[in-house]
């Protein structure tokens, strides 16, 4: 049986030119106060962004724990970008800032699985900022097109990306690979 991504991270490692013309598939994380009321302006004032988006609403960007975001990559999705209050404007708070905290400890965890940066992203904004809510998602879309489909997508049959790849597979725990 091949290997998972999370067994051989160097499997991870896709050939994005092999892959030009391809959808990316993005879940935005929104707090309901300003991230989600900024998109709803955006989609008010018929300001254009990207259709690969879905929106998921939660009460605060400190509500979005790393599980969230491994679920959704796991669930297929190519980019994951959580999005909050400006910090000093949560209204619960401190809730950003937890936000910021489970951001930066699930990047290392991506790391490691093999995931590139430039799929997750944390960004806020205000309700107001429609605009820039828009223009975020198209830099974000362009950035995730660029490294290609995840490789924890599955196909139609329900494959991972990368089931073609690799016989020497190994983990990376136990045979001190390169960790990029
Ligand atoms: S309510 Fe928006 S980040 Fe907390």
């Amino acid at each position: 049986m091949n290997p998972t991504p999370i067994e051989n991270p160097e499997s991870a490692i896709r050939n994005p030119q092999s892959e030009i013309g391809y959808e990316p598939r993005i879940v935005v994380f929104a707090c309901n106060w300003c991230s989600y009321a900024g998109a709803d302006f955006a989609g008010v004032g018929r300001m254009q962004y990207p259709p690969n988006v879905r929106l998921i609403r939660v009460m605060c960007s400190g509500r979005v724990n790393p599980g969230f975001i491994f679920k959704a990559f796991e669930a297929g999705a190519d980019g994951v970008l959580v999005s909050g209050c400006h910090p000093g404007d949560c209204h619960y708070a401190f809730g950003n800032l937890r936000a910021r905290e489970n951001v930066e400890m699930t990047k290392q965890l991506l790391h490691l699985l093999g995931i590139e940066p430039e799929r997750f992203r944390l960004e806020w904004f205000t309700a107001a900022e429609g605009a820039r809510f828009a223009q975020v998602i198209k830099e974000f879309v362009e950035d995730v097109k660029k490294v290609g489909k995840s490789p924890y997508r599955t196909t139609a049959d329900g494959q991972r990306m990368d089931s073609e790849l690799t016989d020497d597979a190994h983990c990376p725990c136990v045979n001190s690979l390169p960790i990029r």
